[in-house]
């Protein structure tokens, strides 16, 4: 279906209860609905925002188009949880009702202060040319949850030199003094972050760009963040623009990081090369908060903008990534799942074998929404691993080529496919004779950690209703296999 302007502007305090609920009902049909996972009751979801822990509990907001699975004007919707692994729908935060926000309540960022939860979000309003004119916007939540807009954005203009590309304002506080970095596109359309700051979240001051060894690197850098992992600097963004370059950069848009400590006085970064933050088909926009227990946690939008998915025609589309943990080792950005997430492990089963040159299955070891760690020892397999979402046609298959040295993710059969035109095949170095694979098995998802959270796949996965099974192989020789598998609900 094509939406037209005025659908995609339309909003859902306009809609009538009958509409919205037989949207519902269209989507609880769905069959690709997640069980653990955060998703939209309706709509579109993209970029988690406002990621905080405030008041006792975790806040994590997303944005969201209520009415179908496109992107139209964008609300807050505000989740919480004690945990973060359960999670609480706690309805709208905020609306993009007013002249600051009035077509699209657009991404950002959560800090407390003075006692209150503020939200600086860049609000996205159009005027009667529809020429796009971004404001840098607070709500503040208190206590009970009750979130005020200021009716003033705190930053009402685009500085010169920048174009209307200019939002997803991340906020962080050092020395007592708080910063924003804001994703921005110069006037000679190329990507770049700008920094300002404030003594109280309520003036702000233009700092100016961060100066980076990226001055040419896409048109655009979306949803940038800055924090530190024991002293060390970690500038996160996602660029657009940046071409296909051997397993790398195969998405429409990246996210990755770089290593480098900021300084804010002079607004410059001395950093490491860019690295892709995961290797697989969905991963875009995340976003870091820490822990009260001072753990650095990412959460990210599994879905990519401009790409058509199967559950489109089930009115609804995306969800966002299980939270994970980084840290930083050996010059390397580490991620792995929260150990919270073990809360959801059910029913264990365990299995060995010696593979040679075959395909096996083990009693029991099936299901559609399971984590699973499997280790290989290579003897002189040329390949080996793990088939999962198996039936007679469907198959989603995760390989470790030793002769390639590449771990390879492999969606070709996964079932209904997605943007096939950016390829069905992703794969990433790794010299190893231990292979490690842990993943995560949603209705319609996988999160692969390769080796202890080395590298990441993240990828939607649409298979049929009966791809229940797992297969282990080795191929070209013998490989040894452990596994353990946990059921995660039903
Ligand atoms: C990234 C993004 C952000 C913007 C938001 C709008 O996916 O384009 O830059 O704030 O989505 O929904």
């Amino acid at each position: 279906m094509q939406w037209t302007t005025e659908q995609r502007y339309t909003r859902i305090e306009d809609i009538a209860e009958k509409d919205l609920t037989a949207l519902k009902e269209k989507v609880d049909r769905s069959p690709w609905r997640q069980t653990y996972h955060i998703q939209p009751e309706t709509g579109l979801l993209n970029d988690p925002n406002g990621f905080s822990f405030y008041n006792g509990e975790y806040h994590l907001f997303y944005q969201w188009f209520p009415l179908g699975p496109v992107h139209g004007i964008k609300y807050w919707y505000h989740t919480k949880s004690k945990d973060l692994v359960h999670w609480e729908n706690a309805g709208i935060a905020i609306r993009p009702n007013d002249d600051i926000d009035s077509h699209g309540a657009y991404s950002g960022s959560g800090i407390e202060h003075n006692g209150q939860l503020y939200l600086m979000y860049t609000g996205n309003t159009r005027d009667d040319q529809w020429v796009r004119h971004p404001k840098q916007n607070i709500a503040v939540m208190d206590e009970k949850g009750v979130i005020e807009k200021w009716k003033t954005p705190v930053i009402d203009h685009v500085p010169d030199d920048y174009t209307d590309h200019f939002r997803d304002p991340k906020v962080w506080k050092e020395n007592g003094t708080f910063y924003a970095i804001i994703g921005a596109q110069r006037t000679d359309k190329t990507g770049c972050v700008v920094l300002y700051s404030s003594p109280d979240m309520e003036k702000w001051t233009f700092e100016g760009e961060i100066k980076t060894g990226l001055p040419r690197f896409g048109y655009m850098w979306e949803c940038p963040d800055y924090f530190t992992v024991d002293d060390q600097g970690v500038f996160i963004f996602s660029p657009q623009g940046i071409a296909p370059d051997g397993d790398h950069y195969h998405n429409i848009y990246q996210s990755g990081y770089v290593l480098g400590n900021l300084d804010v006085h002079t607004q410059t970064i001395q950093h490491s090369d860019f690295h892709e933050l995961d290797r697989g088909f969905d991963f875009y926009a995340p976003q870091t908060m820490e822990t009260p227990d001072g753990r650095r946690i990412m959460v990210g939008w599994m879905g990519l903008p401009e790409i058509a998915y199967p559950t489109d025609a089930h009115g609804w589309a995306h969800c966002l990534t299980l939270p994970r943990e980084i840290t930083i080792e050996n010059g390397r950005l580490i991620q792995r799942p929260v150990r919270e997430l073990q809360s959801l492990r059910g029913i264990q089963m365990e299995a060995a074998a010696e593979l040679s040159n075959e395909t096996k299955t083990f009693d029991s070891f099936s299901g559609t929404s399971f984590e699973l760690i499997c280790s290989f020892t290579i003897h002189d397999a040329a390949s080996c691993g793990i088939e999962i979402r198996v039936n007679e046609n469907e198959k989603t298959v995760i390989t470790y080529d030793a002769v390639q040295k590449k771990v390879i993710l492999d969606r070709t059969f996964s079932g209904s496919p997605v943007s096939t035109d950016y390829g069905t095949v992703r794969s990433c170095h790794l010299d190893a004779e231990c292979v490690t694979f842990q993943l995560f098995v949603d209705s319609s998802s996988l999160e692969l950690f390769v080796n202890d959270g080395l590298d990441v796949f993240t990828s939607r996965i649409f298979p049929s209703d009966d791809c229940t099974g797992i297969r282990f192989f080795a191929s070209g020789g013998r490989a040894s296999c452990r596994a353990v598998k946990w059921t995660i609900g039903g």
